[in-house]
C-alpha cells in the first residue's frame, strides 16, 4: 500500500523534463521528486506513473518508493515564479510522488555506465509490456544511485489510455518503439526474463495495484472520454494488463527482432 503525506515546503523545480516536477519536502521529513496532478500532461500520466511504476516493483525493479502527496492550496503562495505558483494551484489535493535520490545521475553509456543482460532485458520487457516510449538514448529516464539502476518516470506509459475505446487492439500489438530503447543493445535474456516477469504477475498482484488507484483519479481521467465510470474504467486498465501478458510473445518477439537489427 502506498502511504501519504503532506507537502511541507516546496524546495526546487526539476527543470529537464516537461512537466515541471520538483523536490518537495514532505511531513515525514522526507525528500520527494513530485508529479504534479496540474501539470500539463494532465491525471493520466500520474496514474501512468502508479501504475507502470508500481508494476516496475512487482517484477523486480529499482523504482523509487512512491507516495501520494497532499497540497495544500497555501504550499505556493510566496513562490516568486509565476508558473510554479499556478502549477501549485492546480495541484491542490492528492498528487503523486516519489522517494528523491540525491546524488543520482542519469545512466549514460558514454560515461561507461553498464548494466547486467538481465537487468536489461527485464526494463526492455517491461517498458514493451506497459507501452513506454520514455527509456531513449536522449531522455533516459534511468538513474544511476550508489552504483545501481532506478527506473523513474512512467509517465508517458501506458498510452492506450489516451484513446480508450481503442484498447483492445492494443493488447496483443507489438510494440516497435522498442528499436528505440536505450538498453536494448544489453537485453539479450527477454524471453527468460519475461517468463519471469509473467509468472509474478498474477491477476491478484495487478488487481491490488489498480486497486490503489483513487477514484478522483480515475473520473478525472475519463472526463473528456466515453463516459465510463471510475470502477469501469478500473477494470478496464486490469483488463488490459491481465490480457496483454497472455500475448506477450507478441511484443517480446518485437523486442527481439529489433535487437537483431543492432547489434
Ligand atoms: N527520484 C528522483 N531522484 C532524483 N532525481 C530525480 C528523481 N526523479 C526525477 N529526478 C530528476 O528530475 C528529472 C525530471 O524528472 P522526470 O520524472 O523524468 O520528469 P519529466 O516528466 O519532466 O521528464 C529527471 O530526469 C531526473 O534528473
Ligand atoms: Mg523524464
Amino acid at each position: 500500500m502506498l502511504r501519504t503525506v503532506q507537502a511541507t515546503r516546496y524546495v526546487l523545480p526539476l527543470r529537464e523534463g516537461g512537466s515541471l516536477p520538483a523536490i518537495v519536502e514532505a511531513s515525514d521529513l522526507g525528500m520527494y521528486v513530485v508529479k504534479f496532478r496540474g501539470a500539463g500532461q494532465g491525471i493520466r500520466s500520474l496514474l501512468a506513473e502508479l501504475i507502470a511504476g508500481e508494476i516496475g516493483r512487482a517484477i523486480g525493479l529499482r523504482v523509487p518508493e512512491l507516495v501520494f502527496i497532499e497540497i495544500d492550496p497555501v504550499l505556493g503562495r510566496n513562490e516568486p515564479d509565476y508558473e510554479i505558483r499556478q502549477l501549485l494551484k492546480a495541484s491542490t489535493g492528492l498528487n503523486l510522488a516519489l522517494d528523491y535520490l540525491p546524488g543520482s545521475v542519469t545512466f549514460d553509456p558514454a560515461a561507461r555506465d553498464t548494466v547486467s543482460k538481465e537487468e536489461a532485458s527485464l526494463l526492455v520487457w517491461f517498458d514493451a509490456y506497459t507501452q513506454n516510449v520514455d527509456r531513449t538514448a536522449r531522455n533516459a529516464n534511468l538513474l544511476v544511485w550508489h552504483k545501481k539502476l532506478y527506473p523513474i518516470d512512467h509517465g508517458a506509459a501506458l498510452f492506450f489510455h489516451h484513446d480508450w475505446p481503442s484498447r483492445e487492439s492494443k493488447i496483443d500489438a507489438p510494440f516497435p518503439q522498442i528499436e528505440s530503447h536505450i538498453l536494448l543493445p544489453w537485453a539479450a535474456e527477454i524471453p527468460a526474463v519475461g517468463r519471469e516477469a509473467c509468472a509474478k504477475l498474477t491477476p491478484a498482484i495487478l488487481e491490488e495495484i489498480l486497486h490503489q488507484v483513487p477514484e478522483e483519479w480515475l473520473e478525472a481521467s475519463a472526463a473528456d472520454s466515453t463516459g465510463e465510470s471510475p470502477a469501469e474504467r478500473r477494470s478496464g486498465y486490469l483488463d488490459f494488463l491481465v490480457r496483454r501478458l497472455n500475448a506477450a510473445h507478441i511484443f517480446e518477439q518485437e523486442a527481439i527482432d529489433a535487437r537483431t537489427r543492432i547489434v
